[in-house]
């Protein structure tokens, strides 16, 4: 069994939807039984709260379900969890910060450094000295950020399956 938590601020629009993007994944690639999912927030703003209304609505659009009330991380999580995967530089920077010893902080990886071909903001990959990988922050923009989540999640959660060598039918 693989553990992976996925992690944002709020827990309640990047986290939810990579967990539910993933959730899919597994459900296709006929993984139940070897990947489990969940997802938490570096802050505790949100705590309690249902996903996001417009991550919700854009989710379902596109066949996705989200789910759970947000939640903050917490030291367990660091041993439960063998993937920590965050949405953006910020977010890795205060889970290392969190991590309560240097195997714990090694387990924080940025979810798009498993995206096939991932290129920055401005079209550049890692090799054409690319900036952040970045999943960015829809919180405060248009719905067109919360299509852009999805499809960002969705390319990279295929990577990190590709990655953990999770093809269909696998048994771990
Ligand atoms: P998330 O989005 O980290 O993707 O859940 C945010 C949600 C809330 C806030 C920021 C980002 N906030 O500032 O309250």
């Amino acid at each position: 069994m693989t553990r992976i938590l996925f992690v944002c601020l709020g827990n309640i629009c990047r986290s939810p939807t990579a967990e539910a993007a993933m959730r899919r994944l597994v459900q296709a690639r006929g993984l139940q039984g070897s990947v489990e999912v969940d997802s938490a927030g570096t802050g505790n703003w949100h705590v309690g709260e249902s996903p996001d209304e417009r991550a919700t609505a854009t989710a379902r659009r596109r066949g996705l379900t989200l789910d759970g009330r947000a939640r903050q991380v917490s030291a367990e999580d660091f041993e439960r969890f063998d993937l920590i995967l965050a949405m953006d530089g910020s977010n890795a920077n205060d889970l290392r910060r969190l991590a309560p010893d240097e195997k714990s902080a090694g387990k924080v990886r940025l979810l798009r450094e498993f995206e096939p071909d991932a290129v920055d903001a401005s079209g550049r990959s890692e090799a054409e000295g690319g900036g952040d990988l970045d999943v960015p922050d829809p919180y405060f923009g248009g719905s067109d950020g919360f299509e852009r989540v999805i499809d960002l999640v969705t390319a990279a959660c295929e990577g990190v399956l590709d990655s953990l060598g999770l093809q269909a039918g696998t048994r771990r």
